[in-house]
């Protein structure tokens, strides 16, 4: 087996890794600068940042202004990488006790309803509090209706455990065609003469809406967008926004086979060739964090080319058309997502998409034993 360019192959016991780009990751995290220039800027870095593992990725996001996350252990992650500055939970605290965490490692949180002001109001510290405000403007998930908004900011304001109030809201929309002006019209009007830093952008609103003149931003919370992929694809793709793959996963050939005309692939016979044809078998499967959903046609780079799967996916295999490639053999590179060789890119979008789901899903889902490597 040709071994020669895989980074860690004394760890690895299939041939498959995922690799962490943290060059990429700093590129990103300087779009949503460029595309908000006078916000801070949020490193959304909540379901162990999108997959791709905190401690990996924070070499990469160092140079945000804060990590918005939601998981008291991965705020603690963060505060033991030795980060000093803000750390934001965005669901604010789950129970009362939680606010010892935040006032022993000084964490910012989102307070979104009135039983998290009751346990402020009940909470014993010294050192008071920097929260974020949320008002449910009309995604209907966490937040006060902004009719209650301002007596829960009066609230708030009466209490010595806060100090600062920061006005928070999230747009259902920012990646498509309703965009972000239904929510923006009433964030604005219940917030007008409340002072307090705003933050409403996630990835979509900041690359599609930040330059809007009604949406002011102090804070931006740029999520997916740091990890490479387009928060609106397929209307727009990462080329578009001029980002980068965070995350590759590659594999190699680990069997070749010849097809005659009528030779089924896999379970379920799900593909039947035509003519003969050769096929390549990857090391890569459901259980890899690689979806079953994608149907035959979902895009691969084999040896950076771009090719197709063939059949049902199944839990450690995945077999591949190897006819634009003549030259891929037992061994061969195969790049699920993310960066191949020779400078080629498979967006994650595109595989997403294959699977009918979002890029999120698939990096949050890249599975434990795939082995991973940071890179540059
Ligand atoms: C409140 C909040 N802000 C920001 C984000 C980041 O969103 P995105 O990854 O689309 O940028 C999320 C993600 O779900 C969120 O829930």
């Amino acid at each position: 087996m040709r071994r020669g360019r895989w980074q860690n192959p004394s760890t690895m016991p299939r041939p498959i890794e995922a690799l962490i780009h943290i060059e990429a990751l700093a590129h990103n995290l300087r779009r949503a600068r460029a595309s908000a220039p006078d916000a801070r800027v949020w490193a959304v870095v909540k379901a162990n940042a999108y997959g791709h593992g905190i401690e990996r990725a924070f070499e990469g996001l160092r140079g945000a202004d804060g990590f918005a996350l939601i998981d008291l252990a991965e705020a603690e992650r963060v505060r033991a990488l030795g980060w000093r500055g803000p750390i934001l939970l965005l669901e604010g605290v789950f129970e009362a006790r939680d606010l010892e965490l935040c006032s022993r490692l000084d964490l910012w949180h989102v307070v979104h309803c009135e039983a998290q002001i009751d346990w402020l109001a009940a909470h014993k510290t010294t050192r008071p509090h920097r929260v974020f405000l949320k008002m449910n403007s009309g995604m209907n998930r966490l937040g006060f209706r902004p009719q209650a908004f301002r007596s829960a900011w009066t609230r708030l304001n009466a209490l010595p455990q806060v100090d600062e109030i920061s006005l928070m809201t999230h747009f259902s929309d920012a990646d498509g065609a309703r965009g972000i002006a239904y929510q923006m019209e009433v964030f604005s009007e219940a917030t007008r003469d409340l002072p307090g830093e705003r933050c409403v952008s996630n990835s979509a609103a900041t690359l599609r809406h930040a330059a809007a003149a009604d949406v002011r931003a102090d804070w931006v919370r740029a999520g997916i967008m740091s990890y490479g992929s387009a928060p609106d694809y397929p209307e727009h793709d990462i080329a578009h926004w001029d980002l980068r793959p965070t995350m590759t996963l590659r594999a190699r050939l680990i069997g070749v086979q010849a097809l005659q005309p009528g030779d089924t692939v896999g379970y379920g016979s799900a593909f039947r060739a035509e003519q003969a044809m050769r096929i390549g078998i990857v090391a890569c499967g459901y259980a890899d964090g690689y979806p079953r959903h994608c149907a035959t046609g979902t895009p691969v780079l084999v040896d950076g080319v771009r090719s197709r799967t063939l059949g049902r996916v199944s839990m450690d295999m995945i077999a591949v058309d190897l006819a634009p490639v003549p030259q891929a053999d037992f061994g061969t590179e195969v790049t699920l997502w993310g960066r191949g060789p020779n400078g080629s890119v498979l967006a994650i979008d595109e595989v997403a998409r294959a699977a009918g789901t979002i890029g999120y899903e698939l990096m949050c889902a890249l599975a434990q034993r795939v082995p991973v490597t940071v890179t540059d």
